[in-house]
């Protein structure tokens, strides 16, 4: 299963007077990490919102491998196997950290295979314990998600929008608030998706992380693209380092 190509168009949002989104055009190549970075209130959550059915886009259009996914809302996108983690982590608190990622597993089926997997529940769903080991979830496996510490909710966020492997996958700040070594959990995470051909668009306030992980950066400011190209290039940009870094 490869990466999809995404390609947005013209897209616009507004919230009454804000232009949250003012035409904004990009694509996400098959298999490609593509960072998507700007001030706070540039449009990146708006972006991801309009692109994950979140939000409904005034206008614009939206492709997946050339075909329309246009305000498609987020359980279809799912099966598709296009999903997304939100800035603000969420998860199911009162479900087991299990339960979430089998809860999740079943979001991503459809029709006969949705009804496989749960007829063979008991016995274990296939690729969650491996998915949780490969988190290391397994200490708080049983325990409701809303008890486990932030960064490992956000990892729990993560897992599960990996119960399936993603063609497409929308990060909104992955490793905000999260420790040190969480961080780099979830960047190997990241990469070894990117490794094995998913589509990324990673939105995050951490540059080096940006940086070190990216094919290709994005700048947004106040809706619209300021400036894309490479990582250490767009970096140098005088108008990245006064809209973004304030100097
Ligand atoms: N639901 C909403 N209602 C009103 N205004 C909103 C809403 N969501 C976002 N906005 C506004 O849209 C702009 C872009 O916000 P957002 O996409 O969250 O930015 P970012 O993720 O880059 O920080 C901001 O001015 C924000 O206040
Ligand atoms: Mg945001």
């Amino acid at each position: 299963m490869n990466g999809a190509a995404l390609q947005v168009r013209d897209l616009r949002k507004s919230f009454y007077a804000v232009h949250a989104l003012d035409g904004v055009s990009f694509s996400v190549a098959p298999g490609e990490l593509v960072g998507l970075i700007g001030p706070n209130g540039s449009g990146k959550t708006t972006a991801i919102d309009c692109i994950s059915g979140l939000q409904e886009p005034d206008s614009g259009s939206v492709e997946l491998d050339g075909a329309s996914i246009f305000r498609y809302a987020p359980h279809r996108l799912a099966q598709h196997d296009v999903v997304r983690t939100f800035q603000g982590v969420r998860v199911f608190a009162t479900l087991p950290v299990r339960r979430n990622l089998e809860v999740a597993m079943l979001g991503r089926l459809r029709g006969r295979q949705r009804i496989a997997a749960l007829a063979h529940r008991r016995r274990g769903w296939p690729g969650i314990g491996d998915l949780i080991a490969t988190f290391g979830l397994e200490p708080v496996a049983d325990m409701p998600a809303g008890h486990v510490s932030y960064g490992q909710r956000k990892l729990v966020e993560f897992a599960a929008a990996c119960v399936r492997r993603p063609r497409l996958l929308l990060l909104d700040e992955p490793v905000a608030a999260v420790n040190p070594t969480m961080a780099n959990v979830i960047r190997d995470r990241i990469l070894e998706l990117h490794r094995q051909g998913t589509s990324i668009l990673l939105v995050e306030h951490n540059m080096e992380f940006v940086l070190g992980t990216c094919q290709r950066v994005i700048v947004l400011d106040e809706g619209r693209i300021l400036v894309e190209g490479a990582p250490e290039d767009v970096v140098r940009r005088p108008i990245v380092q006064e809209a973004y870094f304030g100097r």
